[in-house]
């Protein structure tokens, strides 16, 4: 069996609606091989659907499609560590691992490019599936069939703290939640903070991120369906934070801090168990610069 690698992301840092992403060190692993019928389990416990509706073997068969080479079937093991709420990719890090698992098996038909095009395909957009391929900050933008990227490795000394409500928020309704059109003014001001934000990041320019993540194209819509949102970002800020957004469609929000910071978590820890959010989590993450790749 192979076994695959495949990082947790963050997805549109604030301004970069649909373009901007991250990878983070928190992984689900796939292991694997062609069988005659379709066996999918978990070794964490996780429920996750165990016929051919599996997102992972849907990806892999998509690929043995295109190679119109006939797949009977795939047993398939998953070790799911990245929380199923939405907001860290774990739908596009299945996609990714169905995707590099069955390239790998079909003896690498695909080049990086066309995964990444393929992989956007099946997701809808590239800001999740592009990172969790590639690793590092992505700038992916999808123009016709294709997704044009650029990624960078960011080897800074920052901590991405993911801290996830215990309740759900479905991408549909996050995205449904969105206006049709938006001001001349409002576009100006997320093209801005978006190139902003990676040449920040990326240059150490801490001090530009809190402005950099502030967006009028979602975050302000979505914010109202994220119950406590608003005071956490401002715990966060009052904590030392850089930049504070909504992971994705949420309701996962992620918070930019110094690694010299280590007040940080033990007071956002107290502050949620003081205020009745004991059930939510806090990840304490930095920056996977590699992606997805075989585990040895
Ligand atoms: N860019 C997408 C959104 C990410 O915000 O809807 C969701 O995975």
């Amino acid at each position: 069996m192979i076994k695959i690698q495949v990082p947790a992301t963050s997805a549109n840092l604030g301004a970069g609606f649909d373009s901007l992403g991250l990878a983070v060190n928190l992984y689900n692993y796939v292991s694997m091989e062609e069988s005659d019928q379709v066996e999918i389990s978990t070794t964490d416990g996780s429920v996750v659907p165990t016929g051919k509706d599996n997102l992972i073997y849907t990806a892999a068969e998509h690929l043995y499609q295109m190679c119109g080479k006939p797949l009977s079937g795939l047993r398939i093991v998953q070790e799911n560590n990245i929380p199923m709420t939405p907001g860290l990719g774990s739908s596009s890090a299945c996609i990714i691992g169905g995707l590099y698992g069955a390239n790998i098996l079909l003896g690498s038909p695909f080049n990086t490019d066309e995964l990444v095009d393929i992989a956007a395909k099946i997701e809808g957009h590239p800001d999740n599936t592009t990172p969790a391929l590639l690793g590092g900050i992505v700038t992916a933008v999808a123009s016709d069939d294709r997704v044009l990227w650029v990624k960078q490795e960011v080897y800074r000394h920052l901590n991405f703290y993911a801290i996830v409500p215990d309740f759900e928020l479905s991408t549909a309704l996050a995205r449904k939640a969105l206006p049709e059109t938006v001001s001349h003014q409002d576009a100006r001001y997320n093209l801005s903070r978006a190139a902003l934000f990676s040449a920040s990041l990326l240059q150490g320019k801490y001090e530009n991120i809190r402005e950099a993540v502030n967006d009028r194209l979602h975050q302000p819509f979505r914010m109202k369906l994220i119950a406590h949102a608003d005071e956490v970002f401002e715990k966060c800020y009052r904590y030392g934070s850089y930049g504070t957004y909504i992971s994705g469609a949420g309701p996962t929000i992620m918070s930019i801090v110094g690694m010299e910071n280590k007040t940080f978590e033990p007071r956002m820890r107290r502050y949620l168990d003081k205020h009745g959010l004991e059930q939510w989590k806090i990840y304490k993450l930095s920056i996977d610069n590699q992606g997805a790749c075989v585990k040895l």
